[in-house]
């Protein structure tokens, strides 16, 4: 389309582009209200302008296209010089600019601004494949959510009524056991603690996904949090002969936290040490209040608590990979035990959520020592 109001500037323009080899059909529109009425009949492939034609000027005409949505191809065709025209049009999005008095360059800058749009065509189909892409990620996202909810829920009510089952049968409640049914038992219960455990632990994943999971804060005396935990993981540890120690300082540390989420943290990391290690292994859990007063910040307390084994071991590469719900490192072979991969996620969110770090190095001359780094005041929950 040629929207310019002297036919005889049109002819030469078609003419050209004839000589060219372009093949077409063309029609010239000489005001504005022409050009509106064959945009919405049939918009055509290229726009080739001068910049005043009666009710309207090439900018008007620019601005007509992008209110209406429609890609065309726009080159600006004028019979006198003038930059600050061609800058303002180029500004709006014009493809080119000629003068009427050398129309050489018109079929390459044709050609150039029908290959600009094919480009944007396929830039757009791109965008939109991959955000159909990232919608359908999202949706598998959410449906896995759903579903790793449903089935640790429905897991739940049967695992409780097991375990009040075999503690019953443990505390002797239907007739005295004898020493190798208790032992028996003692392995039943464990294996029950651990899968409820790993329940629990997907459960509270999809909570994390879904941003339901809301923290119980409290002001919480650590070293009796971990002499809970200790007792705990005694039990995990029956059989195991692994040298278990607990390290406090003698005063109590007061924290503000989420003391049942804080354990459930702990737990999983000693649970992993357990895995993780040899029979006669090594684990040692550790607290210490430390003051760190970082560069133009006001002081900032927090306790450190360490978690360390002289197991297996986690390799450089995959030390910050572990902390990705499901990730479990491929490296360990024989070592690998089950497991899920969700418990270190979990325990990352966790601490996150408490305004706190946790990582993991290398301990010498071997296994993992896990960090983690509490501030003893977090900032209230928004
Ligand atoms: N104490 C540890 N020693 C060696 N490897 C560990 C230790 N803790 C975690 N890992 C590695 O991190 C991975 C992820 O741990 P986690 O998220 O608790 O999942 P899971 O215990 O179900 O495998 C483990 O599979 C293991 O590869
Ligand atoms: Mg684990």
């Amino acid at each position: 389309m040629a929207l310019e109001d002297l036919p005889f500037d049109a002819q030469l323009i078609e003419k050209e582009l004839r000589k060219a080899g372009f093949d077409f059909t063309f029609q010239r529109v000489d005001k504005r209200k022409a050009f509106l009425k064959a945009l919405q009949e049939r918009p055509p492939d290229l726009i080739l302008s001068d910049y005043n034609v009666p009710q309207m000027n090439a900018i008007e005409a620019i601005r007509e296209l992008k209110a209406q949505k429609l890609d065309i191809p726009f080159i600006l065709i004028t019979g006198s010089q003038s930059e600050e025209v061609a800058v303002a049009c180029m500004k709006e999005g014009m493809d080119d600019y000629l003068l009427k008095q050398s129309l050489k360059r018109l079929p390459s800058a044709v050609q150039n601004a029908i290959e600009k749009k094919s480009v944007r065509q396929e830039k757009r189909k791109a965008i939109a494949q991959i955000q159909k892409a990232n919608e359908e990620l999202k949706r598998m996202n959410e449906l896995k959510t759903v579903f790793l909810a449903m089935v640790s829920h429905e897991l739940k009510t049967p695992l409780s009524s097991i375990k009040a089952g075999i503690d019953l049968l443990a505390a002797g409640v239907d007739g005295p056991m004898n020493a190798s049914q208790n032992e028996t038992l003692n392995i039943v219960q464990s294996n029950i603690d651990r899968l409820s455990r790993l329940v629990n632990n997907v459960l509270d994943y999809t909570h994390l996904e879904a941003g339901q999971m809301k923290l119980q804060f409290e002001l919480t005396d650590l070293c009796e949090l971990v002499r809970q935990v200790k007792s705990l993981m005694i039990l995990a540890m029956k059989g195991r002969e692994i040298d278990f120690s607990v390290d406090l300082p003698s005063q109590a540390v007061k924290v503000i936290c989420d003391p049942d989420k804080m354990k459930q943290v702990l737990v999983n990391l000693l649970d992993n040490s357990i895995k993780f290690t040899e029979k006669a292994g090594k684990i040692r859990l550790s607290l210490d209040r430390k003051e760190e007063q970082k560069e133009h910040q006001k002081e900032q307390k927090t306790i450190n608590l360490i978690v360390e084994d002289n197991g297996v071991g986690i390799p450089v590469g995959e030390q910050e990979k572990i902390f990705e719900i499901f990730h479990q490192s491929p490296y360990q072979g024989a070592w690998k035990c089950g497991g899920s991969g969700v418990g270190l996620a979990i325990c990352k969110q966790i601490i996150e959520l408490h305004h706190g770090r946790i990582w993991v190095e290398n301990a010498k001359p071997q296994g993992s020592r896990f960090h983690i780094s509490l501030p003893i005041n977090p900032p209230k929950p928004s």
